[in-house]
């Protein structure tokens, strides 16, 4: 970090989602985005070209060249180990895209890297930064909901996704990690001790996608939760859809994730409350990210 507090930032993977990092960093005032590199060198220097900074295609070349303190990480969900390795070998801290691996094996020997190499690790789970289920996360632990019952989230995508990835990774992986982390943070400290899931594919067998899978899960408090995942909505149409709903014993909290609210219901003495949340908790793209940089900073002071 420079004497103004700036983190010097590289973006690894030009694909659909380091483009997105690679203009939100451009636009912190605590960050600055100095390379971007991809194994596709017309994908880095058009990313390069358009945010202004410097184009690489191989990451050892560039954190050779470049004074680096954090590199985020977008590379699809196969090559994440590869890329978090020299990274981590060169003591640059990560921002790595979620899912932390494909497996158990590729994310504790990701965590090894980073713990031998003493770098900050962070795993971009979005809904982290998201206010809406931040807020939510913090109304349960303040027991405004009662004790909590069940939980519902859904998440659907066209099947416009599915071609794009080209069965490269499960729906698991690619969407429904987002909502099995908000709803483990939402059940803790619980913790499941059962699963079960159904799926149907029907439209994406040509891309080896499964159209839709329903999950129930329980745990060991009693909480019973359903994560309903698919990406089979018709291109051209909703485009994506998620919610949750969070059901306790005195209260209850639905997000839309469309209509950029968050209504949390009570039962009061005097009757029902309902507090509908939506400027107070609206953030943008960029106010998360500055979030989080800040977040990461405060978590883990420089050495
Ligand atoms: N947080 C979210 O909401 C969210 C949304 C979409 C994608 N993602 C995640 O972002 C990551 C990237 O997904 P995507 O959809 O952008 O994929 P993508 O296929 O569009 O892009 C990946 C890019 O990485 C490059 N690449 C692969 N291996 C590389 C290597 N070793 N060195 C340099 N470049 C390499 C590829 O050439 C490609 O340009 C995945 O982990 C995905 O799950 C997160």
């Amino acid at each position: 970090m420079n004497n103004s507090g700036v983190l010097r930032m590289a973006v690894v993977g030009c694909g659909y989602f380091g483009e997105k990092h690679a203009d939100i960093i451009g636009q912190l005032s605590n960050a600055e985005l100095v390379a971007v590199c991809d194994k596709n060198w017309e994908a880095a220097k058009r990313l390069a070209q358009r945010t202004s900074c410097k184009a690489y295609e191989d990451i050892e070349e560039m954190l050779a060249k470049e004074q680096l303190d954090a590199v985020s990480i977008a590379v699809s969900e196969t090559f994440h180990l590869d890329a978090v390795r020299p990274v981590a070998k060169a003591g640059k801290h990560i921002l790595l895209e979620k899912p932390i691996a494909r497996n158990t094996e590729e994310a504790l020997e990701i965590v090894r890297l980073a713990e031998e190499n003493q770098i900050r690790l962070m795993v971009g789970h979005v809904l982290k930064w998201d206010g809406r289920y931040q807020y939510t996360a913090e109304a349960i632990a303040r027991g405004d909901l009662g004790e909590v019952i069940s939980m519902y989230l859904k998440r659907s995508s066209t099947n416009g996704t599915v071609k794009r990835l080209h069965g490269k990774i499960s729906m698991f992986h690619y969407m429904g990690v987002h909502d099995f982390e908000a709803m483990l943070t939402f059940a803790e400290p619980a913790r499941p001790v059962k699963a079960y899931a159904q799926w149907v594919g029907k439209k994406n067998v040509p891309y080896n996608g499964k159209d839709t899978v329903f999950n129930t899960i329980t745990f060991d408090n009693g909480i019973v939760a359903c994560i309903q995942l698919c990406w089979a909505l018709p291109e051209g149409s909703l485009d994506f859809v998620a919610c949750a709903e969070v059901v306790g014993t005195k209260g209850a909290s639905y997000i839309d994730v469309k209509d950029q609210g968050l209504s949390i219901y009570r039962e009061e003495a005097s009757g029902i409350s309902r507090a509908h949340l939506l400027a107070g908790i609206l953030r943008t793209c960029t106010w998360q990210a500055e979030r989080r940089n800040q977040s990461f900073c405060e978590k883990y002071p420089e050495r």
